[in-house]
């Protein structure tokens, strides 16, 4: 019985066992949705770096992405460079289609490589139809379109388009200025229409997926969706009568077949280069992506090469100076980089000089140095008096202009660290200084970038574009300084009586305010300008959340008890709102 029990027991035991051991295994998850991507690349080698980065970067499993590639009708490089990408790529895509074309090297009737004349129109849609056509036949659930100067630096753009669900959808891109890859508004002829959603949308004010009469660039299809059947880029609808211009005939014809399209703006997704005009060169179009990919190190995201891309090393110069120097602080290493960073790109050289710590600055190390506060010297700003941030910013421009007076240099440009650079920076530095020596101008101070203190004109220079005489004028992150000025300032002897170096500029070409302060320099006989428009602004505006300015914020400089910063020589402007229009006329008093 006992026996019995026990049997019965083991066997009723087992049987648990088995049921609680036995796991069916769950359904497998799902794939990926199957996606092309085409690439239709024309005289881009300066941006498909970038742009190749992004797409090997995009966070969406290579094995259900393929990928359709032509290229042609190039002056530059961008089939070599395409066709070494591809080469690595091909063995983590799921299959590569790859279609360069040689020969020609330009389109008929065309008026330079930026130009789109009706042939070239053509050709395109062909090339897109084509793709289109690749991703029917292999039954692909999507395609992307993007072209070769839009970056996707945000690597879930693909999840999150498709999360959206909708036919056809871009994803909002930023450029350099108000242009982006949408419309809000069309003609009844089928042209740009302005609209009061479009900046609200570009801006972000208005954020979400919003149906929209056009998008191009970068867009994502989907191919399940039955309407999509009828979506054509080639031949034109058959009721075409809108412009010759594959975007509007792809929005035509999507509104034709009751296909909505969406823009998303949701997320920061990438950038796209705002397009050059007709006439303009293939390096016009180089200098105006190196401007975006210099505001993206800014703004952020940051753009990042392809790893499978082999990129020259630039060749840089001095823009015709003796020395251009970087001023910076060795704590802060993040500036430095971005700086050589960014001048690398723009092709100038640069010797970066260590900033005079002004925290690390005692009251003994100032008195050795030689250096005492101006009798009287009261910031109306702040109400307080120097600050060792100021001390170290002027110990380090003085020295500078001191090496410069020793060595005999002609000219030498000086940068501070916070810089943001203007489109076109080097040619128009270039352009300036050419017509200075042309025009034999007698100048010590050039600013390329500052403050203008008080608003109103200043008077142009004769004969030289995009040149003014400075009137008042605050900051010192960009100056070209000639031997004859490095040799005016040192001569004032500054140290002993010293205040922040952008009151003590305005004092020697005389348009201080403060008599005062004038009457301790008596030969204030700088030639002082500056380039109009400017050629740099500050990195961040005072009141933007991230501005913080060392010198203004740091102790005084007699104060050894606290620890103080230094990161350049910006008058903070209390309450101030941003842009730079606002800025440059922002008087001291007002604030
Ligand atoms: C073109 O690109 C290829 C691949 O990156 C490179 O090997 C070649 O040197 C480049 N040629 C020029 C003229 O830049
Ligand atoms: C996506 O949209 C289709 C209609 O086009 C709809 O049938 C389907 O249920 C939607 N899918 C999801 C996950 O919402
Ligand atoms: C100031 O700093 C120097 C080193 O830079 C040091 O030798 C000196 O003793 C310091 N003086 C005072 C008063 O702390």
């Amino acid at each position: 019985m006992l026996l019995h029990f026990l049997v019965l027991g083991a066997l009723l035991f087992r049987s648990e066992c088995y049921f609680s051991e036995e796991k069916y295994p769950e359904e497998s998850k799902m794939q990926s949705p199957t996606v092309v991507i085409a690439i239709i690349a024309r005289n881009t080698a300066h941006s498909l770096p970038y742009y190749l980065g992004a797409l090997e970067r995009l966070n969406y499993p290579k094995d259900r992405i393929s990928v359709w590639a032509a290229t042609d009708h190039n002056l530059d490089n961008t089939t070599a460079i395409l066709k070494e990408w591809l080469t690595v790529m091909q063995t983590f895509y799921h299959y590569v289609e790859w279609r360069p074309m040689d020969q020609p090297t330009s389109y008929a009737g065309e008026l330079g490589p930026k130009h789109w004349p009706n042939t070239r129109y053509e050709y395109v849609m062909k090339l897109k139809q084509a793709a289109l056509n690749f991703a029917r036949k292999r039954w692909a659930d999507y395609i992307l379109y993007a072209d070769t100067d839009n970056i996707l630096t945000n690597p879930d753009t693909i999840n999150l388009l498709i999360a959206e669900n909708k036919s056809v959808i871009a994803p909002m891109l930023d450029s350099q200025g108000a242009y982006s890859n949408y419309w809000c508004g069309i003609t009844p002829q089928g042209y740009y229409r302005r609209t009061a959603e479009y900046f609200p949308t570009r801006y972000r004010h208005r954020m979400g997926c919003f149906p929209v009469p056009m998008v191009h660039s970068t867009m994502l299809l989907d191919l399940r969706k039955e309407g999509m059947k009828n979506l054509a880029f080639y031949p034109p609808h058959k009721d075409y009568s809108w412009p010759y211009d594959d975007i509007i005939v792809f929005a035509f014809s999507c509104r034709a077949a009751e296909i909505q399209m969406y823009l998303c703006n949701k997320e920061r997704y990438g950038y796209l280069n705002a397009p050059a005009k007709p006439h303009q060169t293939l390096e016009d179009d180089r200098l105006n992506f190196v401007h975006l990919h210099l505001e993206s190190m800014i703004d952020g995201p940051p753009m990042y090469p392809s790893r499978f891309v082999h990129m020259f090393p630039k060749q840089r110069d001095l823009m015709g100076f003796d020395e251009i120097y970087l001023i910076n602080l060795r704590r802060r290493p993040d500036r430095r980089d971005r700086m050589l960073f960014s001048l690398n790109e723009l092709e100038v050289d640069v010797k970066v000089v260590d900033a005079i710590d002004g925290n690390a600055l005692n009251s003994s190390d100032i008195k050795i140095l030689g250096v005492d506060l101006l009798p009287g010297y009261y910031d109306p700003v702040s109400g307080r008096t120097l600050t060792k941030g100021e001390v170290g910013c002027f110990l380090s421009h003085f020295y500078i202009w001191k090496e410069m007076v020793d060595m005999q240099m002609d000219k030498a440009l000086i940068f501070e660290d916070d810089v943001r650079f203007q489109a076109n920076f080097k040619r128009r530095v270039l352009r300036l200084m050419e017509e200075v020596e042309q025009m034999e101008l007698d100048w010590d101070i050039i600013y390329f970038g500052r403050k203008q203190v008080n608003p109103g004109n200043e008077e142009p220079v004769e004969g030289i574009r995009n040149l003014v005489v400075a009137d008042y004028s605050y900051w010192t992150l960009a100056y070209a300084i000639s031997l004859q000025g490095a040799q005016k300032l040192v001569n004032a002897e500054p140290l002993s009586k010293m205040l922040p170096i952008d009151e003590f500029l305005p004092i020697m070409y005389d348009k201080h305010p403060n008599e005062d302060y004038k009457s301790h320099f008596p030969n204030r006989n700088v030639q002082a300008f500056s380039a109009h428009p400017l050629l740099v602004q500050p990195c961040h505006y005072a009141g933007d959340p991230e501005w913080v300015s060392d010198t203004e914020t740091s102790t005084l400089w007699d104060d050894d008890s606290v620890q103080t910063d230094w990161r350049g020589s910006h008058k903070t402007l209390k309450g101030a709102a941003s842009p730079p229009e606002v800025l440059s006329a922002a008087h001291r008093n007002e604030l």
